[in-house]
């Protein structure tokens, strides 16, 4: 560990003395460049990566329409007959994704929000079909990763079209974003930008703004985000780099029900772009991020459209036209869309409950009960009695549960347990576990 400190406070007196970077102001982590890698090794990794190759995704798990060829008749036939046509031709599990409903979710956002530019935040869910079903929209992306850079080049996205919102990037990363011209980037600290300035220079930049994320879902603000007052000097030392400070970035936290965080939200923004005028520092773009919320359930009440009428307006009376506006969607996009259909796989009475063992669970596309703190609606094709059942994954695991107390109908080996809205965050973060791949992915 001291060994550690030793050398990085090494590297920083040598480039303070080699007068490529402006001398450090007593916190030494102001003039830390990462020094773990080598200029030679950066070269190589970009050598051996040429944009229009994907090895982000597996094509088992993520299968183009090209190799699943599904008719897309099936999508139009009511639900129980479609479910039981895509089990036959694909078995379970099986996530469907529907091609009319993602181009109907990304309209309707547009329709909502028609100043607000659609920067799809590809971690929801990377099936390059949705990527492509975007892109004939006119769509931009957000990437959180080389990778999925990579990934949105090679479905030949322009690179101006992407933005990398990560705060926290790789310096391979940036060196390969500079190089594939992906030249738009979030950061919110200052290590972060001296890293962008010598690894992507020139560079426009965004800072993130830490805002209230009360009554989201998933909270963000624990890890991202520069207190208000941290912004505009930030922005001024971008300035002083050489980068292009350009404005602000926020995530009000997803699944967002809560309209006051983004209100507040976009309230500090413009009072940050009035200060930051003041300085010289014009604002170009405001990302106001995702978190933009479905309905997982019937009987969930909040969605984009509940709050789309205040927010244009709020937009509207805040920023002036020249400012762009610009989000960052993953689960409003791409949630929607997606059916997930399981079977069961074995049962048993335990407790004097009915306890069902699924073919898909929380290592599976079932992840985000985990990673995304969802619940899931559970359905079957039965209009049967209904008893309190618990339902399980297949794996030797006993956290692989799915809900201790479900309601329906006895089920047998064989009968299908469907989920709808579960496009977003699910097989995106699926693993094989026990030897058991996840759902096939298919867009129709
Ligand atoms: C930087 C950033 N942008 C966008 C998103 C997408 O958010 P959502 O799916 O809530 O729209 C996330 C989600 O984690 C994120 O971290």
């Amino acid at each position: 560990m001291k060994k550690a400190t030793s050398t990085r406070k090494g590297k920083a007196t040598a480039q303070r003395s080699n007068g490529k970077h402006p001398p450090a102001r007593g916190n030494r982590a102001e003039a830390y460049v990462p020094a773990f890698v080598s200029d030679r090794s950066l070269d190589a990794g970009v050598r051996c990566s040429s944009p229009g190759n994907s090895p982000m995704l597996d094509p088992l798990q993520f299968v183009p329409a090209e190799v699943h060829r599904t008719p897309p008749e099936i999508m139009r036939f009511d639900l129980g007959k479609r479910i039981r046509e895509l089990v036959k031709l694909h078995g379970t599990p099986l996530m469907v994704i529907s091609k009319e409903a993602l181009i109907e979710e990304y309209q309707r956002f547009k329709r909502l929000l028609p100043r607000v530019d659609l920067y799809y935040a590809i971690k929801a869910n990377p099936h390059p079909d949705i990527l492509k079903t975007f892109r004939d929209l006119g769509g931009f992306y957000d990437v959180a990763s080389e990778g999925e850079m990579r990934h949105v080049l090679a479905q030949g996205v322009k690179p101006s079209k992407i933005i990398f919102a990560n705060t926290v990037k790789r310096p391979e990363a940036l060196q390969f974003a500079h190089k594939a011209k992906v030249n738009f980037a979030t950061f919110d600290n200052e290590p972060e930008l001296y890293k962008i300035a010598k690894y992507a220079p020139g560079c426009r930049v965004l800072a993130r703004l830490k805002v209230s994320n009360l009554g989201s879902i998933v909270e963000l603000s624990l890890k991202f985000g520069a207190d208000q007052e941290a912004i505009v000097p930030l922005l001024s030392k971008a300035r002083s780099l050489g980068l292009k400070p350009e404005g602000v970035s926020f995530h009000v936290g997803s699944q967002c029900t809560n309209f006051e965080n983004y209100q507040r939200a976009l309230e500090v923004t413009a009072e940050i772009m009035r200060e930051a005028g003041e300085r010289g520092i014009e604002f170009k773009t405001v990302d106001i991020g995702g978190g933009f919320p479905i309905k997982h359930f019937k009987t969930d009440t909040v969605n984009l459209e509940t709050f789309a009428n205040q927010m244009r307006r709020e937009l509207n009376r805040l920023f002036p036209e020249s400012v762009q506006i610009i989000a960052e969607p993953g689960r409003a996009l791409a949630g929607p869309a997606g059916m997930l259909i399981t079977r069961v796989v074995g049962r048993s009475i335990r407790n004097n409950k009915n306890y069902y063992y699924l073919d898909d669970g929380v290592y599976g596309d079932f992840s985000g009960i985990v990673f995304d703190h969802c619940k899931y609606e559970f359905k079957t094709l039965k209009k049967t009695q209904k008893f309190f059942s618990i339902i399980a994954g297949p794996t030797c695991d006993s956290f692989d549960t799915l809900s201790l107390s479900e309601e329906l109908p006895e089920l047998d080996v064989g009968d299908v347990v469907y989920v709808q809205s579960i496009g977003a965050y699910s097989c995106a973060s699926a693993l094989t576990f026990n030897g058991i791949r996840p759902a096939k992915v298919i867009v129709v």
